[in-house]
């Protein structure tokens, strides 16, 4: 099939796939109107056409914590994207380096920290979830720093996992799971081979690393299950603001008042995002969260955000509603899912191409000069 787009990419994934894989990456929580509303606000958000303005030397790069990089995307954290293409975060994370952006590795990666830090020529950015072991965030973020990583992205949304209710349809979860997913696996053999063959092993990388011995990906995902933390509040974790002494972002900043309480966390950087829509169904889409949010704390931090960036224009929208960058999740993982760490790279080509050419038709000179005043109102 011709691919020119994340959409393609996506049909494209949707055909490979085994659909407990593809269902898990594609689906978000409850009744998904949090999803669909990710994408379609952000869609909604007109730009404001100019002419005449002569921007053909376009610069596209950014300046995050004093670290240069190639474009103003970084690719979000993903739990098993290793599922999704053989040793698929080694893949994604080469992709990244080679277009010189950061890849964020997601705590319940496939591949371990170790493995992945030595495929990249940058220093990965490593993400933490609050779970009830302490000791084992410790010893990740341990892990994390000497393996080169600088930027801890400390994800706060997930005190409880959202309803996924496709995932009981799909076969990731629900009753004969374990047998459902192998008859899955059986009618996608180039996935089968390819990833469930000689992508192995199959497991959390980082838990296995830290518990010392490997057992199935279930178990893991029981461990992950039990292991979230409800009852906690800013207090509790301050200890990680005092011990991480690199940078530090909270993702999952969704109100005005989270954010300057992560400025007072002490924090560098925030995530505008829902996590994609896959926690709070209802939740507002992070185009109507991002424009109060800058109003509140443009300036004092860095602030990303996230949920349905699915093109380069959406990529400019985000900037123009006042993001310093742009994360990109479910697009980067079906590209990976359908052509590995090329495919990776083809995403964000193409991504790049759609931002010089808003940018052309915008008259923004360089991705820093993308604000406000290229909203049309
Ligand atoms: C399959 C999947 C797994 C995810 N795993 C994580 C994770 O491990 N850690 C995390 O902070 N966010 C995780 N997220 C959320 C993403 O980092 C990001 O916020 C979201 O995908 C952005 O929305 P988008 O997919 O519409 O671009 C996950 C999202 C998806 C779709």
């Amino acid at each position: 099939m011709i691919i020119s787009s994340a959409t393609d990419f996506r049909e494209a994934a949707r055909r490979a796939l085994p659909p407990f894989l593809f269902h898990y990456l594609d689906g978000g929580a409850g009744a998904e109107q949090t999803l669909r509303a990710n994408v379609d606000d952000l869609q909604a958000v007109k730009l404001r056409q100019r002419v005449l303005r002569g921007s053909e030397q376009l610069d596209l790069a950014v300046d995050w914590f004093g670290e240069h990089y190639g474009l103003p995307i970084a690719l979000a954290p993903i739990g098993l994207a290793g599922m999704y293409a053989r040793r698929g975060e080694v893949q994604a994370v080469r992709a990244a380096c080679h277009r010189k952006i950061p890849f964020i590795q997601s705590t319940v990666s496939v591949c371990p920290l170790a493995e992945v830090a030595a495929q990249a020529s940058r220093p990965i950015w490593f993400q933490l979830y609050v779970l009830k072991d302490r000791e084992f965030m410790r010893d990740v973020m341990r892990r994390a720093w000497e393996l080169g990583a600088k930027t801890l992205v400390f994800t706060v949304d997930m005190p409880v996992p959202g309803a996924r209710y496709r995932d009981a349809h799909s076969g990731m979860s629900g009753p004969n799971g374990p047998l459902r997913r192998i008859a899955q696996a059986m009618l996608c053999p180039r996935w089968a081979w390819d990833v469930g063959l000689h992508g192995r092993p199959h497991d959390l990388g980082n838990i296995s690393t830290y518990r010392g011995h490997a057992t199935g990906l279930a178990d893991y995902i029981g461990w992950l299950g039990s292991n979230f933390d409800p009852d906690i509040g800013w207090q509790d974790l301050q200890w990680i603001r005092d011990e991480w002494k690199g940078t530090l972002i909270i993702k999952g900043i969704l109100d005005p008042d989270d954010a300057r309480d992560a400025i007072a966390f002490g924090a560098d950087g925030i995530v505008v995002s829902n996590h994609g829509g896959r926690q709070l169904d209802g939740a507002l889409s992070t185009a109507q969260a991002l424009p109060s949010i800058a109003e509140a704390v443009k300036g004092k931090l860095t602030i990303f955000a996230d949920g349905g960036v699915r093109t380069g224009t959406d990529v400019f929208r985000m900037l123009a509603m006042g993001a310093d960058g742009v994360l990109i999740g479910r697009a980067f993982v079906y590209a990976l899912a359908t052509q590995g760490q090329a495919g990776v790279e083809r995403l964000l080509a193409i991504m790049e191409k759609d931002l010089r050419t808003n940018m052309v038709l915008t008259g923004a000179k360089s991705v820093r000069e993308i604000g406000p005043h290229l909203l049309a109102r």
